[in-house]
């Protein structure tokens, strides 16, 4: 089951997965990372740039990207990796990769999940949750064994991320998203998910049954995964005393 880490506030959490990011990159300079989008993994990215590590050999690949948006548009998903995570962690541009940015967009899931293979595959995912249950754009319905493919967002994803566009109508309706069968795969999940609005997901994701209507409980088919979540994320977790037990008598040799 998932390691379940409930912190006082997102800062909190930037730091433990930057913990994981640090340890892992410092064993392995040429680390594969997933890399989430939106407001989630700021911290993350934050706390990581703030230890100075040398990232210019990690290779990098974002969860997904929009369908439609016009090359450089500010809010596609290149655009945000490329000012939130390439320029200031130092990563190498040329390593980081983004779902359909080059090739045709009929092929763009295939030739994402070619390129993941031929990179040894993902070592550390970073997931952030959507309040309908999606981690990537793996929108409810979505199969356990989907890999990188063109999704439709939901309303609600879009409602959700008009934050970011002038007018919620700008929002794309599609995507191209790794699949739940492509997070799967990388080596350790770390899911990060903050406020009360994001509760209901959280809990369903973690401890609720396993179902394609909740995509995020996925998560309990992987042996390696790291919930960090603030104490409002938790709240509607039935085993939070369990987890702050679990993880304030942690072993000293176990690490996330
Ligand atoms: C982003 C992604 C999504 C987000 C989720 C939460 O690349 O794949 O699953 O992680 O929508 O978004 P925020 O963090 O903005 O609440």
């Amino acid at each position: 089951m998932a390691e379940v880490v409930i912190v006082g506030s997102a800062e909190d959490a930037g730091q433990v997965a930057a913990d994981a990011i640090e340890h892992l990159v410092r064993a392995n300079p040429r680390a594969v990372l997933g890399l989430a989008t939106g407001s989630t993994p700021l911290t993350t990215w934050r706390a990581l740039a703030a230890r100075g590590l040398d990232l210019s050999q990690v290779r990098g690949f974002a969860l997904d990207e929009y369908v439609g948006l016009p090359a450089g548009h500010p809010e596609s998903y290149r655009s945000v990796i490329t000012r939130e995570v390439v320029e200031p962690l130092g990563l190498t541009p040329e390593l980081v990769r983004v779902p359909a940015d080059s090739g045709p967009i009929e092929t763009a899931g295939a030739d994402y999940e070619a390129a993941i293979e031929a990179a040894g595959g993902v070592d550390l995912q970073i997931l952030g949750i959507g309040r309908t249950g999606h981690i990537g754009f793996n929108e409810p319905g979505s199969s356990f064994a989907s890999l990188t493919r063109v999704k439709t967002l939901t309303e609600q994803t879009r409602i959700d991320n008009a934050r970011f566009f002038d007018s919620p109508e700008d929002v794309p309706r599609h995507c191209v998203t790794q699949g739940l069968g492509t997070i799967l795969r990388a080596r350790h999940l770390v899911l990060l998910a903050f406020g009360a609005a994001k509760a209901a997901a959280l809990a369903g994701a973690v401890e609720g049954p396993l179902t394609a209507s909740l995509p995020g409980s996925a998560i309990q088919l992987h042996p390696r995964v790291t919930v960090i979540v603030d104490e409002a994320a938790a709240s509607e977790l039935q085993h939070a005393d369990y987890y702050r037990y679990a993880w304030e008598h942690r072993l000293p040799w176990e690490r996330l």
